[in-house]
């Protein structure tokens, strides 16, 4: 239970208790917001942070309650990438490097839509993290970048293959190789960010779209993401089969029905999550 629990923010519901000293989860009726909280550390994203997050977003997948999830790091900074002091003393086999990249790797599978509020910078492993949300909506003050060449390293969780993705190979191949950060102005311009706003209004407007996303039926909405992210790893052809599978599939659901029927009877959908 939550009673006499020292962390107001903690998400537990049961004995399974998960306290989260490095991420704030905040939730606003079906909008959840986990806020990265290592201010003094410009939000660098050690193991203890990643496995935070990793384990509250998962936890959330879970939580009926919850439909959309906001990543933020508040109004200064997103995440000045991955903690580069705890890196210095890792090896290369060293199995914490290899757990936190399994804890990062689980945000890559969330199935419910997150959405990336940023403002200031997001660089290394913060471009990534913010890459692997959704939908990215930017304030005027963020800056994107993969200076990870400075460290004599590369980007190690996505940034190669998302920004290549995204932005095209030269562009990719700028940030990557100079290791130059990009504002928020070109992000937008180049489709590396959906909207960008002022840093006051930031996380209202990622609630709003996160909001409007919320009143959808929500197995439409997660079949909707999955197969948008499955448009990365497949051919055309598969990736319609795919689509057209999971297009059935949603014939089948209860909320699929009221849609339709509201649609014809000139009301609004009373969806159920079914
Ligand atoms: C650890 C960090 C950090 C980081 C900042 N800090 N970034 N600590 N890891 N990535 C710490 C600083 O050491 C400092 O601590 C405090 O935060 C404030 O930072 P400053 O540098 O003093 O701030 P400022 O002058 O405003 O410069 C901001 C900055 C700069 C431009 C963002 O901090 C910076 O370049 N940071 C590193 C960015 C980076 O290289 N990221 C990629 C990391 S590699 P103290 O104790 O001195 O106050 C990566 C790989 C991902 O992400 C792959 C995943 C597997």
């Amino acid at each position: 239970t939550t009673l006499n629990h020292p962390l107001p923010w903690c998400i537990c519901k049961s004995s399974d208790c998960m306290e989260f000293a490095n991420v704030i989860v905040e939730k606003d009726n079906s909008v959840a917001v986990l806020t990265l909280n290592r201010p003094q550390q410009l939000n660098a994203l050690s193991y203890d942070l990643v496995k935070d997050l990793s384990l509250a977003m998962q936890e959330l997948d879970r939580d009926d309650g919850v439909r959309v999830m906001i990543v933020t790091g508040g109004e200064k900074v997103f995440a000045a990438g991955a903690d580069i002091k705890e890196m210095a003393e890792r090896g290369p086999f060293d199995a914490r490097i290899q757990e936190r990249l399994a804890y990062r790797d689980r945000i890559n599978h969330i199935a419910k839509p997150v959405i990336a509020a940023v403002s200031g910078f997001a660089l290394g492993g913060g471009c990534e993290l913010a890459m692997s949300c959704d939908i990215i909506i930017a304030s005027e003050t963020a800056r994107f970048g993969q200076p990870e060449v400075n460290l004599g390293i590369i980007p190690g969780s996505g940034g190669t293959q998302r920004l290549t993705r995204t932005l095209g190979k030269y562009r990719a191949m700028e940030m990557v190789l100079a290791g130059e950060t990009m504002s928020a102005a070109d992000a937008e311009r180049l489709g590396l960010v959906n909207h960008v706003v002022p840093v006051e209004v930031l996380l209202d407007e990622a609630k709003n779209l996160a909001k409007k996303i919320a009143a959808k039926p929500i197995l439409a909405v997660k079949a909707a993401k999955e197969a948008v992210l499955r448009s990365a790893n497949t051919a055309l052809d598969e990736g319609l089969e795919f689509e057209r599978k999971s297009f059935y599939l949603l014939f089948a659901s209860e909320d699929r029905q009221e849609g339709m029927r509201a649609f014809l009877e000139k009301r609004k959908p009373d969806f159920k999550g079914r």
